[in-house]
């Protein structure tokens, strides 16, 4: 166990890799929700898709035990070398690495698309997979691609916990009343963005198109915790919420609530 309060914090130049704010205190209210919603264990073994600067590995750093493990990975490398650099060293446990796959916003030069990537990592070697404001960055076939790689990466049993902009009824009659922030302008079919010059900016989904993808990888929704991204009041978090289940052969997971 460390005290995350001994752990440096990135300068705020390096905001792009973790969406500004306050960084430790966002990292400490991540790892709430991964205890609460997804209820994470400190033993357990951790994927963070798109860490960025190791925000929420900041938090975790204080709740995992010498037995729980995490791996992060990120396309965009500056956020990946802090972690390294700042991080791995105090922590032998964690481990970040930078992989070459294609962002619209983040990495326009990798010739590997998100859709065709396969995770570094063997099948069923997790616990839990995060993805916090990742999804958010992604278009439909890319995120396609990745839920089939969580899917295989998680064990039976294990938990997605992932952060999104979900259009719904129920956010459709809030923005009905006003813009969102983002301020999701154009459609295109299932997915809306807020500017179609730089889609990856910022990326809304159907909720049902997400449960599609979830249902064709085996992965069940066990909970949807929404944000005050379309004007929703009294929200934990900005973004909605997402935690799914890989089931356990035969088996319908029960989350805590
Ligand atoms: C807003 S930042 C969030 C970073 C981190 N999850 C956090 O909450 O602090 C979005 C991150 O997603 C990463 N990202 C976007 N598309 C990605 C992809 N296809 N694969 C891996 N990382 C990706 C970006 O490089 C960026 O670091």
């Amino acid at each position: 166990m460390h005290a995350p309060n001994a752990l440096p914090v990135p300068h705020p130049d390096l905001s792009i890799c973790f969406g500004g704010g306050d960084y430790a205190q966002s990292a400490r209210m991540l790892l709430d929700f991964f205890i609460r919603h997804a209820d994470l264990k400190p033993h357990e073994h951790l994927l963070d898709v798109g860490c960025g600067a190791g925000r929420a590995a900041w938090g975790l750093a204080e709740y995992l035990t010498p037995e729980g493990r995490y791996s992060g990975f990120d396309t965009f490398p500056m956020g990946v070398t802090w972690c390294q650099e700042n991080l791995s060293p105090r922590l032998p446990n964690f481990e970040f690495r930078t992989v070459d796959v294609f962002s619209g916003v983040y990495n326009p030069g990798a010739n590997v698309s998100a859709e065709a990537f396969r995770f570094p990592y063997p099948d069923a070697s997790f616990d839990l997979v995060i993805l916090v404001s990742v999804f958010t960055h992604m278009l439909p076939a890319d995120m396609a691609g990745y839920l089939a790689e969580i899917a295989r990466v998680l064990k039976p049993g294990g938990r997605m916990f992932a952060t999104y902009y979900f259009m719904n009824d129920a956010t459709r009659a809030l923005l009905a009343k006003g813009p969102s922030k983002p301020d999701f302008t154009k459609r295109y079919g299932n997915f809306w963005v807020a500017d179609p010059a730089s889609k990856e900016d910022a990326v809304a989904f159907e909720e049902s198109l997400v449960r599609a993808m979830l249902a064709r990888e085996g992965l069940t929704p066990a909970k949807l915790v929404p944000g005050r991204w379309c004007g929703r009041d009294g929200c934990e978090n900005g973004q909605d919420m997402l935690v799914a289940v890989k089931p356990q052969s035969g088996q319908a997971h029960q989350l805590r609530t």
